[in-house]
């Protein structure tokens, strides 16, 4: 892309937060644009620049911030890869706002239905019936069938035939889906192979001078995407973990028997780092990552940081924590350097961090020296819901403030709905998984 654009940031959040409250979609919108509110015509002009141009707009879902544009029209999903600058073989999920606009995917013949619940029934297969019912509007991605004559763009779908949808939970994201009035093609707002923006400043960070409009709708409550189930394989198959977790589907009829369709790397757990090339660089930060497995000995894992950080080939001046359920602050490597505490703040999203120095002697150079090497410390909160909502934002804040290493101390698999999702995105950005 050749012109920088402009980009604004136009604060959404009370609409977020307000929701429709007892009112339908159209009745909230009609409300609200007759009140001639700053938010009401932010949406507007978001609702026109996805229907009359090909630049995508980032907005809020109860996920992670999407980079919307209309599913229906190839330029301006293309659009979307443009601005990312992600490969356009990935297929991207369409986010609807109601049953009624689904519908209207699955038959696009058809104008209008006199008898909704009987259409859902014919052309949604039943076995996400009871998916839809408990887990809709949320953090669910369902696999359908692609109509013939699909009104869908063919970059969403990357020629598959079939297509993943969802109804987020966000009340904003569907109030602007239905000012748009169109469905919303959307994946991460981030950079290709960066972490997940959390944040109205993350999308900002990697996407300014690229889009037009971020809406800020506040931080995503949810932190991680969300999961994709695919039911028409037999068995039924989850091919991406989120928000949902399996036990959670595993209660649903019809998905007692749901099987795990990924690979994250979870059953091979390797001593040394990954070999470079075999690494699938996603959800990354410019630092490298360094996973512990859950269950690592917390003075071993102190012990290997100090090495590392005494070993100048490692050459990391200075490394994040990011602790979760059992490690103490900074590792405890700060023992013995009581009152070196210090607080910065990521100049970005303003979160202060604390760190100290630690005086490391340096052997390498012909004539020893002292060198400070600053450990930050991030604590994620020892709750699944916490980690999940804050990981994406800790990989993003350490970046920023410039670390070279990220030790992160991971959670068990099974131990709650959101933590395969968790250790999922985790092995994805990590370089090296290691137990201690
Ligand atoms: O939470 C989320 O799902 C976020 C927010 C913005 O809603 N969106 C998101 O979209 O993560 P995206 O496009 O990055 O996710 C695409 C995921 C990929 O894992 C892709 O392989 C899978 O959905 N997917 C999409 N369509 C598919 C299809 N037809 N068959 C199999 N997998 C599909
Ligand atoms: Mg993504």
């Amino acid at each position: 892309m050749t012109t920088k654009r402009a980009t604004q940031i136009l604060p959404v959040h009370r609409l977020n937060e307000e929701g429709p409250g007892t009112k339908s979609l159209p009745e909230w919108w009609a409300d609200e644009r007759s009140r001639g509110t700053p938010e009401a015509a932010a949406v507007a002009k978001a609702a026109e620049t996805l229907r009359t141009t090909d630049v995508p707009v980032a907005f809020p879902t109860e996920t992670v911030y999407g980079l919307g544009a209309d599913a229906t029209r190839s330029d301006a999903v293309q659009g979307i890869y443009k601005a990312k600058q992600r490969p356009s073989d990935n297929p991207l999920i369409v986010h609807v706002d109601s049953m009624d606009m689904l519908q209207r995917i699955l038959n696009p013949s058809e104008e209008k239905y006199h008898d909704a619940a009987a259409s859902e029934q014919s052309l949604i297969p039943p076995i996400y019936q009871s998916l839809i019912e408990k887990f809709w509007p949320g953090p669910l991605t369902i696999i359908l069938p692609n109509p013939p004559h699909s009104v869908l763009a063919k970059e969403v779908t990357s020629n598959l035939s079939t297509f993943g949808v969802r109804m987020p939970s966000s009340p904003f994201a569907r109030l602007l889906i239905h000012v748009a009035d169109r469905p919303l093609a959307a994946p991460s707002a981030n950079a290709s192979t960066k972490p997940s923006p959390t944040a109205a400043q993350h999308v900002y960070h990697d996407l300014n001078g690229r889009i037009d409009i971020i809406l800020d709708g506040g931080p995503c409550g949810v932190g991680v995407e969300s999961t994709v189930v695919d039911g028409l394989s037999n068995p039924p198959a989850i091919l991406r973990p989120g928000g949902v977790g399996l036990e959670e589907l595993r209660q649903c009829p019809g998905w007692e028997n749901v099987v795990i369709g990924y690979h994250d790397g979870s059953l091979d757990v390797k001593e040394a780092p990954r070999a470079p090339g075999m690494k699938y660089r996603h959800y990354s930060p410019r630092a490298k990552v360094v996973l512990f497995e859950p269950g690592s000995n917390p003075d071993s894992v102190a012990d290997r940081v100090h090495k590392d950080l005494q070993n100048s080939a490692v050459g990391a001046h200075n490394i994040g924590i990011v602790r979760t359920r059992n490690w103490g602050k900074y590792l405890g490597l700060n023992k013995g350097y009581e009152g070196s505490e210090r607080t910065r703040e990521e100049p970005e999203t303003k979160k202060t961090l604390d760190l100290f120095k630690m005086p490391v002697e340096d052997s390498c150079s012909g004539s020893p020296k002292t060198i400070l090497k600053e450990v930050y410390d991030y604590p994620l909160g020892s709750d699944v819901e916490s980690i999940a909502r804050g990981l994406f934002s800790a990989l993003r804040t350490l970046d920023s403030i410039g670390v070279e290493i990220i030790y992160v101390e991971g959670i068990a698999d099974d131990e709650g709905d959101l933590s395969a999702a968790v250790m999922n995105r985790l092995r994805k950005a990590a370089e090296a998984e290691l137990k201690a």
